[in-house]
């Protein structure tokens, strides 16, 4: 018999600790070939005794597993935010997860808040840079707690692999068209480096499409004819931004999943949600977000079979309602995951 592959298991905080073992229920119901190690790194972790990630935690993770599966990381208990940030950009960075592929699609027409928008209008996938921008942190403040205070936040941009990974995976999903966002109309730095690459890589893959958009048009675009998106490759920062705005077109925060893939080295995989403090502990949290999630880390490690499954068995409890409030059901978080489970 094959050997399992190993699966690490972050909850973390809020309605991570809620969402995470619903979808680790889902994934056991498949059989697929997985065993989980799971590990408290948390705001209860910090506030008990300080730890973020242990010294060797993510040389571990890359060592020792073959995937992450996390929650969410953030509490207000914890108003830095320090935890989340050693945690969650901490594997992001250190395991140079540089591709944040969020994928956003329309399950039913109900789900839209836009009018007349139906299911095989909505989907596409943004890949989202994930390694640098502004989120890298470095600059510095100068004259610190006086009325003169000024802060300089400085921004890094290598460009070449995230559009080539778009490119790739535009190829690889069969899909015919990679749009770049930026704003290199006022940040011509950065903009006219992702404005070079972009012409650069689209040029080795001339059987796919390219278009640009400047990202404040792209975000009035999302609304307005979601249709025309196949695959959008952008920032950390805007790609942060847009697919928020891009889950709300799929039914919420509740519903989207994403992969912070490197190819080679061990992802991670996590719903696009926080922790969501005010829906912590009650059984309301949507856990489809983090289902979907699990689906796209099984596709990862080769559980083909067993993610269209959990796909499948997400559309037909989307289809009967048998999901969350926010989405219109009346079941709670285990219940919208049990019969999910049930019904693959
Ligand atoms: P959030 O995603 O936690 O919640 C925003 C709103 O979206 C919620 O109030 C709720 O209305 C809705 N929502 C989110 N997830 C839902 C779900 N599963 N089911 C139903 N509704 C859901 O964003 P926030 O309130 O801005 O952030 C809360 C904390 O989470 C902050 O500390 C933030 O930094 C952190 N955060 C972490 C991650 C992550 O770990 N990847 C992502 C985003 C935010
Ligand atoms: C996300 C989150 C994170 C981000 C936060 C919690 C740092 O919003 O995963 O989208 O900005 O990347
Ligand atoms: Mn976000």
């Amino acid at each position: 018999m094959a050997t399992k592959k190993k699966i690490a298991v972050v909850p973390g905080d809020g309605i991570g600790k809620e969402v995470v073992p619903a979808a680790l229920d889902v994934v056991r119901a498949t059989g697929a070939a997985v065993e989980f190690t799971e590990f408290d790194w948390s705001a209860d972790r910090y506030l008990k005794d300080g730890t973020t990630i242990p010294a060797d935690g993510f040389a571990m993770l890359q060592r020792d597993f073959d995937a992450v599966f996390v929650g969410a990381l953030g509490d207000p208990r914890v108003p830095t935010n320090i935890h989340a940030k050693e945690i969650l950009l901490g594997m992001r960075f250190t395991m140079d997860l540089y591709a944040n592929v969020r994928p956003v699609k329309l399950l039913d027409e109900s789900l839209c808040p836009l009018k007349g928008v139906k299911p095989e209008d909505v989907d596409f996938v943004v890949v989202r840079e994930n390694t640098e921008g502004p989120y890298m942190d470095a600059g510095g403040v100068l004259k610190k707690d006086t009325p003169d205070e000024v802060a300089i936040q400085e921004e890094f941009h290598t460009v070449e692999r995230i559009i080539r990974f778009a490119f790739e995976l535009a190829k690889k999903q069969g899909r015919k068209k990679v749009l770049m966002a930026d704003k290199s109309n006022a940040m011509t730095i950065s903009g006219g480096l992702w404005q070079k690459v972009f012409k650069l890589v689209a040029a080795e893959y001339p059987q796919i499409q390219t278009q640009h958009m400047y990202i404040d048009a792209l975000c009035m675009h999302l609304v307005r004819d979601p249709k025309q998106f196949d695959v959008i490759v952008t920032s950390n920062i805007f790609g942060d931004i847009v697919t928020d705005l891009a889950a709300a077109l799929q039914g919420g925060l509740g519903m989207a999943a994403s992969g912070n893939i490197h190819p080679w080295k061990t992802s991670m995989f996590e719903p696009v949600h926080g922790s969501a403090p005010p829906y912590a502990g009650k059984n309301i949290a949507n856990p489809i977000g983090a289902i979907a999630s699990a689906a796209m880390m099984l596709e990862h490690l080769g559980f083909v079979v067993e993610a269209a499954k959990i796909s499948e068995a997400i559309l037909k409890a989307v289809r009967e309602k048998k999901t969350t409030q926010d989405i219109g059901g009346t079941l709670g978080t285990r219940e919208c995951a049990g019969w999910t489970a049930k019904n693959l």
